[in-house]
C-alpha cells in the first residue's frame, strides 16, 4: 500500500517517498524542455540521479554518468531501457530512480519469477464480476503495466530473465505496438499506450541462461551494462553514505572511522579484482563482492558496535560480519578468503592497527 504520509514504521520507503523534498525542488526550478508525458526535463533526472551541489541534490548513483546520459535517451525514444550487470551494480536502484523521476512513481513494477504468468504482464479478472457482469473495466484487473500504459508512465520489470522466455515475449508486441488488445472486449478494443509510456528491465548476469530472451525481444531494448564501481574513493563515499542512511536515526550512535570503512573497501576490492593494491594475485571467491554487499555488511558491523559494543565500528567487527554476510555456505570460498587473510591481511598487520585488529579476529575464523 503506499500513501502520501510517510509511516514512521515503514521497513523502506521508495524513492518517491524518502526523495519528495528534492524532487519538488527540481520541478520548481526545472526550466528545461520536457519530454512529453516526463515530470522532469532530462536535465533535472540527470541532476537527481547525479546530484546537483546548488540545489542540495544528493548523488546517488556513482561511477558512470556517461551510462546515465545514454538511459534517458533511451527512454525518450521507442525501445526499452534493459539494465544487465552483476548483483548489487545498483540496477534496481537506478531503474526505481529513473521511474521516480521521469514519472513522479516506482510503484508500476513486476517482479519477474519462475511463476511470472501472461497475466501479471497484461491483467486479469475478478471472476465474481466477470459473471455478473461480463467483460467490463469493473471486471478487469489490470497488471502494473497496463497502469503504466494507460498513464504514460514508466513500468519495471524486475529480473526478466527468471521469466520463461515465452511469457517475456508478451513484451515484444507491447513495445512495438504500444498497445495491449483486450479482445475479451470485443474484436477491435485495445489500451493505447500513453505519452510518457516505456519500460526498464534489469536483469542479472550471473543468472544469465536460466531464460535465454529472444531475439525478437532483445531487439525492443538497449542494453546498459552496469559495472561495478571501479574508483576506490567513490566507494568509500559511497559505502559511507548508505551506511549512514541505513542507520538513520541510530547513526548518532556510532562513531565511524574512515580507516575502518577504507578498509572493508580494500577488502572487497582486491578480492573482486583478484589482486591486492601491491599488484600480488589473489583468488577471487564465488561470493558477490558487490558494494552492495559492502554496504551490508558495514551495516551490520554497525549494528553489531551500537547493540553489542561500545559504538565504535571497528575493523573486528567488519572480520566478524564478514563470514556470514559474504562467504555463505562454499567452502571453497572460505579457504580463498583464509588465504587473504594469511598473506595480505597479515602483511599489513605488521605496520597497521586497524588491519592488526581485523586480522586478530579473521584469523579464527
Ligand atoms: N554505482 C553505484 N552507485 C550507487 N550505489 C551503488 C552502486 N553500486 C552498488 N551500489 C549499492 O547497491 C545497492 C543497490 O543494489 P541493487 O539492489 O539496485 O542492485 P542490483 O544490481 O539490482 O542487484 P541484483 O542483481 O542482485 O538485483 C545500492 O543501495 C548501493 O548501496
Ligand atoms: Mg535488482
Amino acid at each position: 500500500m503506499t500513501s502520501n504520509t510517510l509511516p514512521s514504521n515503514q521497513l523502506k520507503l521508495s524513492a518517491e517517498q524518502k526523495y519528495q523534498d528534492e524532487l519538488q525542488r527540481l520541478q520548481e526550478q526545472d526550466k528545461g524542455r520536457k519530454p512529453q508525458g516526463w515530470k522532469l526535463s532530462a536535465h533535472a533526472v540527470r541532476r537527481f540521479i547525479l546530484g546537483d551541489a546548488t540545489l542540495d541534490i544528493q548523488k546517488k548513483f556513482y561511477g558512470d554518468d556517461a551510462l546515465v546520459d545514454r538511459a534517458l535517451v533511451t527512454l525518450m525514444g521507442n525501445q526499452g531501457l534493459m539494465l544487465v550487470g552483476e548483483p548489487g551494480t545498483a540496477k534496481s536502484m537506478l531503474s526505481e530512480l529513473f521511474s521516480t523521476a521521469i514519472s513522479g512513481s516506482s510503484q508500476y513494477t513486476v517482479q519477474g519469477t519462475a511463476g511470472t504468468t501472461e497475466d501479471h504482464i497484461k491483467y486479469s479478472w475478478n471472476y465474481a464480476l466477470l459473471l455478473a457482469e461480463g467483460p467490463s473495466e469493473k471486471s478487469l484487473i489490470a497488471s502494473p503495466i497496463f497502469h503504466a500504459m494507460r498513464q504514460g508512465h514508466i513500468a519495471r520489470f524486475e529480473e526478466i530473465t527468471r521469466c520463461p522466455a515465452e511469457i517475456q515475449d508478451v513484451l515484444v508486441s507491447l513495445l512495438s505496438e504500444k498497445q495491449m488488445m483486450i479482445p475479451e472486449m470485443g474484436q477491435d478494443y485495445s489500451l493505447y499506450a500513453q505519452q510518457g509510456f516505456n519500460i526498464i528491465a534489469t536483469a542479472n548476469l550471473r543468472d544469465r541462461g536460466v531464460h535465454e530472451m529472444s531475439s525478437a525481444l532483445k531487439r525492443r531494448f538497449n542494453f546498459e551494462t552496469v559495472k561495478p564501481i571501479q574508483d576506490r574513493a567513490f566507494e568509500i563515499e559511497l559505502v559511507q553514505l548508505q551506511l549512514k542512511q541505513q542507520l538513520a536515526e541510530l547513526h548518532s550512535e556510532l562513531q565511524i572511522k574512515l580507516p575502518v570503512i577504507e578498509l572493508l573497501v580494500t577488502i572487497f576490492n582486491e578480492l573482486r579484482t583478484g589482486q591486492s593494491l601491491q599488484g600480488a594475485n589473489l583468488k577471487t571467491p564465488d561470493a558477490v563482492m558487490s558494494t552492495a554487499e559492502a554496504v551490508n555488511i558495514a551495516h551490520a558491523a554497525g549494528l553489531q558496535a551500537i547493540y553489542l559494543g561500545d559504538g565504535v565500528l571497528r575493523a573486528e567487527n567488519i572480520a566478524q560480519q564478514l563470514l556470514g554476510v559474504v562467504f555463505k555456505d562454499n567452502p571453497d570460498d572460505v579457504k580463498r578468503l583464509k588465504y587473504y587473510i594469511d598473506t595480505v591481511a597479515k602483511e599489513r598487520a605488521r605496520q597497521d592497527s586497524d588491519w592488526k585488529a581485523f586480522y586478530q579476529a579473521a584469523r579464527e575464523f
